[in-house]
């Protein structure tokens, strides 16, 4: 098994303006991902997951949010020390990112084929136009698209949010990114479609060997699909472990409670951490 680290996000800090002043949200993050596996970050609403990804990714609101302390080392670059010239270049290229809502991410007044062949013009300048439509083509027909030639020429309010999903996913992997970062994919999909779209992934991450960052709420989502686990609560990650000595062996007092929570982590269908935070006087222990 390759254990290769490819970033190494290191006590990261991040803060916003508020009108109330100074919030810090992240407390000193820190989690390795490792080369071709999946890392998966779970927590309840609000312990701090976005706001992570953001920071990593160098898409913090401006100029309300910025990161305080830490490194996000990507083999052996802090990421955090790149211009935002630099950054960009890096955002697509060599990590990219998928959204919770696909419409946040896809223009609605352009058409499918159009903002792949965009993707493609910023990151694969070594293709030309014949070029572009042809991967376009391909990426659509890889992330499995049902008459993928005419979806080319369709709007994203034509396609179903699973559809949708999928062109977000093409978009993503057009540049063949090392490392993908998912803040919660599927969770606005039903489960038969969630669980098509997590095969996808894992498939389409067996044949490029990308490691990936798997934002959820949902343990059933985690077990299927990550390899190690970082549990988050309030802006900090309390446990970090192998997917299987997590479940099997969870060390942290909040993690067990979690795990509690979920009804058979076995059996097929949503296993959600509550949205509504768990009251941390419910277990004494919680403050070690
Ligand atoms: N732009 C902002 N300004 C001020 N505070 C913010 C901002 N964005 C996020 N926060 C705060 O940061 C904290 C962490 O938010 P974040 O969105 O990372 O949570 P999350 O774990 O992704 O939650 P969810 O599971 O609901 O997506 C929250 O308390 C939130 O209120
Ligand atoms: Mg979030």
């Amino acid at each position: 098994m390759n254990q290769e680290v490819i970033l190494r996000v290191q006590d990261l800090e991040t803060e916003f303006s508020t009108d109330d002043g100074i919030v810090q949200v992240l407390h000193g993050v820190s989690f390795d991902v490792k080369k071709g596996r999946t890392l998966g970050l779970v927590g309840e609403s609000g312990s701090g997951k976005s706001v992570t990804a953001m920071s990593i990714m160098g898409l913090l609101p401006q100029p309300y949010g910025r990161v305080t302390r830490g490194k996000v080392l990507y083999r052996e670059k802090d990421l955090l020390q790149l211009s935002a010239k630099e950054m960009y270049a890096m955002r697509g290229d060599r990590i990219s990112m998928i959204f919770q809502d696909p419409m946040t991410a896809l223009n609605p007044v352009y058409t499918i084929g159009k903002q792949l062949n965009e993707v493609l013009e910023l990151h694969r300048p070594e293709l030309n136009k014949k070029q572009r439509s042809l991967y376009s083509l391909e990426m659509l027909k890889k992330v499995r698209i049902p008459m993928a030639e005419k979806r080319l020429d369709e709007y994203p309010h034509h396609l179903s949010g699973g559809m949708r999903q999928r062109v977000m996913i093409a978009m993503a992997l057009a540049c063949k990114p090392d490392i993908l970062i998912c803040d919660e994919p599927t969770t606005a999909l039903d489960v038969t479609i969630q669980a098509e779209i997590l095969r996808l992934m894992k498939a389409l991450q067996e044949e490029t060997g990308m490691a990936m960052i798997f934002i959820t709420h949902d343990l059933g989502v985690v077990a299927e699909i990550c390899d190690d686990v970082a549990v988050m609560y309030g802006g900090k990650v309390l446990e970090t472990a192998d997917v299987f000595e997590l479940f099997d062996y969870p060390q942290h007092p909040y993690t067990k409670r979690l795990l509690g929570l979920m009804p058979d982590l076995d059996r097929p269908g949503k296993q959600m951490i509550p949205f509504e935070p768990i009251d941390p006087t419910l277990f004494p222990e919680f403050r070690k």
